[in-house]
Formats: C-alpha cells, structure tokens, sequence
C-alpha cells in the first residue's frame, strides 16, 4: 500500500453525505437475450501530494470490459482537493449520493404556492453538475421514485401533513410533476447528455418476494411503479437507460425478474433498461450465490449495473475490525466478484456498462464501521482495490507456494 505522504489536518464535517426473454424495448429497440446523513470527520488528507496511485487506474481497467467505473459524491467530496483528484483519476461516473433525491429537488414553498410538484436542484446538485460537466464526467441520476427520503407533505392535500393523503389521480399528477420536473432540470441546466442511467424506482420488492408497502402503494395502488416508468420513459432522454434499483438483489431475483416483464407499454415494448444491483456486500456473504442471481437477472434481457457497491468488513450488526487478515478476505472478496462480471461481460453473457462504487475511502463511508471501501481514511490502498484491480498478488490471496 502507498501512503498519500504529507496531511494537512483539517476538521471538517462533510455532508454527504425462471425468466423469459422479454418483449421488445421501447427505449433501446429490440432485447437482445443474452440515511444516511452523514458522517462527521476529522482528518481530510490533502491535495497536493496525491500520486500516481497505480500504473492503471479503476477506470482504464473498466474501460478495457466496455464498463464506467462509479462512486457517489456530494459537493462536499469534489470540494476537497484531494478528494477530487483521486475522483478523477479513477473514475469516470458519479452518483450524487444524495442531492437528487426527492427530499433534496421537491421545492416546498413553490409547491404550494403552485399547487403543485415544483422540483428546484440545490446548490449541492448543481455544483456536482456543473464539475461533471467541466471534467467529462458521466452521470447515474439517483432517484426518482422511492419510500425513503421522500417528503411526506408530497402525499397529502395542500402539501400539508397534517390532512389527509390526495386521492390516486392526485397522485398520479404529483408523481408525473416529480418525474418530469427532474428531466426538465436536468435540461435547464444543460446536462441531459451527462446522464447515461437513471434510477426510476429504488426499492420497491422486499427480500420475501412481496412488494414494498409505501405511501406510493397505499394511495396509487400495486401498478405505481408501472406509472413511474411510464412517465420517466416519456420524459427523460433517449440516450438516458431507465433502471430499476435495489438491495439485497440475490434473495429478490424472483420478484424482480417477473416484476420487470410487467414495465411494458401497449405495444409490448419495454419501459425500462436495466436493473441497478446496489451491491452492498458483507465478507461472509455467498458470492457463487449471488453471481447465480445475477445470470438469472441477465436472463431478462436487460442491462445490469452494480450501482452502489461496497463490501463491508464481517456481516450484518457485526462488523469486524480491519485487521491484515480481514483486509485481505475483503481484497479476495472484490477480486473474485469484479473477475466473475469481467468474465460475464467478455463472453457477452451479461450487458454491464457500469460498474458504481458507494464511496472511494472508509473515512466517509456511510458504513465506515464496516471499512468497506477500496482506500483506507488516509486515502492509501487497501487490498479491496488491488481486488478490484484483478492484481491478485496484492490482494490478500495467500502466495502461492
Ligand atoms: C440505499 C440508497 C442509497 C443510499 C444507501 C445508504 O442504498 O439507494 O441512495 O441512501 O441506501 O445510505
């Protein structure tokens, strides 16, 4: 591993923040079947010494698999020097980990003044536009639709909680004000051809094969997710894939696989492009296992992305301490999850063309107790990055006798 040499201590406080093939796409022609806020922190490496931290980097190696190399951001992130410099070396697509959710680009005063969904992106949003923009970086949009940070005001009468919820046709407005409001953001501030995927609805199958009871649900019925990618299909850019997005995907291929045969228009034409595995991964999890579910999400037709991997140290509430030897079974771990897509995706078995980080270093993780990043606080080298980087002597297989 390679230290970043010289710190300046700083403290700041970051705000980051079986399936059949499926009919034609109405987006991209015919299938072809092949809360977190955040975390305070204390030392913030700095810029100026950040070298070259390999001969590759995550993003040409990604490159040579017909794949983007992801992680999320915040304006806070590409704010700091240092920060944004290992950002740009290794990757080349970001996530905002939070200013484009609903939460963060519903306007409440205009709304109401309005009477209806007024979406206005924050400064946060803009910023990290703007920089991706200037620095060629492609964009996942983050989300649309979603039971999570979501206003609660959005679902009732007068934008007022205190009411009751509006009725389904209600909704269905509020819901197609939301969806349409973002891309006419997005084009406002001239960045539609940023955005290569999109999140339309995030998490909405429970790992039990049920789908996710929410406001949507209760007030729009079982068909709100259809709705969602009716909507964002009839409003978002061509060249922008529409992606559904979960957790947790091994135990709902099931669901997800029958589920997405239903996103199709009257002409039996997708509304959808893709499935967004979030990847949130612990050590002991079963990687066979999971890499069976994603053939078995592949079998849909429809792209795949890992959208906001990490692989946290130990499981669940049980976290294990960054030791040499848990360090190295993470590096095994992302070696032999990044070597199974590569080898899918060379032989055409899967259509993969991102592969998305949550994070880049522990210190800013949303589960930094788990260490589950690539580079340690300090911004140096773990194992999981050599994993990554399939140079397995580097990480953490034994050496070979
Ligand atoms: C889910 C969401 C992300 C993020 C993480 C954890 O995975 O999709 O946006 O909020 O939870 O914070």
């Amino acid at each position: 591993m390679k230290k970043i040499s010289c710190l300046i201590i700083s403290v700041m406080i970051l705000v980051m923040s079986g399936c059949a093939a499926l009919p034609q796409s109405a987006r991209t022609g015919p299938v072809q079947n092949g809360q977190n806020e955040q975390t305070v922190q204390d030392q913030v490496p700095s810029a100026e010494n950040g070298e070259q931290l390999s001969e590759e980097t995550l993003r040409a190696l990604f490159e040579k698999h017909g794949m983007k190399a992801g992680t999320c951001v915040s304006s806070m992130v590409i704010e700091n020097p240092a920060m944004e410099k290992l950002i740009l070396e290794q990757f080349d697509s970001v996530t905002m980990e939070n200013a484009m959710k609903p939460d963060a680009v519903i306007n409440r005063e205009k709304s109401r003044k309005e009477g209806k969904i007024v979406v206005e992106y924050g400064n946060d949003a803009k910023k990290v536009l703007n920089w991706a923009k200037e620095n060629g970086m492609k964009m996942r949009g983050h989300t649309l639709v979603w039971y999570s940070q979501t206003p609660e005001w959005i679902f009732h009468e007068d934008f007022d909680e205190t009411k009751g919820f509006v009725d389904r046709e209600e909704m269905l407005v509020r819901m197609e004000d939301l969806i349409r409001g973002n891309f006419e953001q997005i084009d406002e501030l001239g960045c539609s051809d940023l955005f290569y995927a999109y999140d339309v609805v995030n998490e909405g199958w429970m790992e039990n094969g049920i789908m996710r009871r929410n406001h949507w649900s209760e007030i729009i019925g079982d068909d709100y997710m259809w709705y969602a990618f009716y909507y964002a299909d009839k409003y978002a850019p061509e060249e922008t894939d529409l992606y559904y997005n979960d957790y947790n995907e091994q135990f709902k291929a099931d669901a997800i696989c029958k589920f997405v045969q239903t996103l199709t228009d009257e002409d039996g034409r997708y509304l959808i492009d893709g499935i967004g595995l979030q990847a949130h991964f612990f050590t002991a999890d079963d990687l066979n296992g999971y890499l069976k579910a994603v053939d078995r999400l592949s079998e849909t037709g429809l792209k795949l992305e890992l959208t906001e991997l990490d692989v946290g140290l130990g499981k669940y509430q049980a976290p294990l301490k960054a030791t040499d030897e848990n360090l190295n079974k993470q590096g095994q771990f992302y070696y032999e999850l990044i070597n199974g897509l590569f080898e899918r995706a060379d032989a055409g078995k899967i259509d993969m063309d991102a592969i998305t980080f949550w994070g880049f270093t522990d210190l800013i993780s949303w589960r930094k107790e788990y260490s589950p990043q690539l580079f340690d606080s300090l911004f140096a080298e773990k194992p999981a990055y050599y994993g990554v980087m399939q140079i397995k002597e580097k990480a953490g297989f034994e050496e070979e006798q």
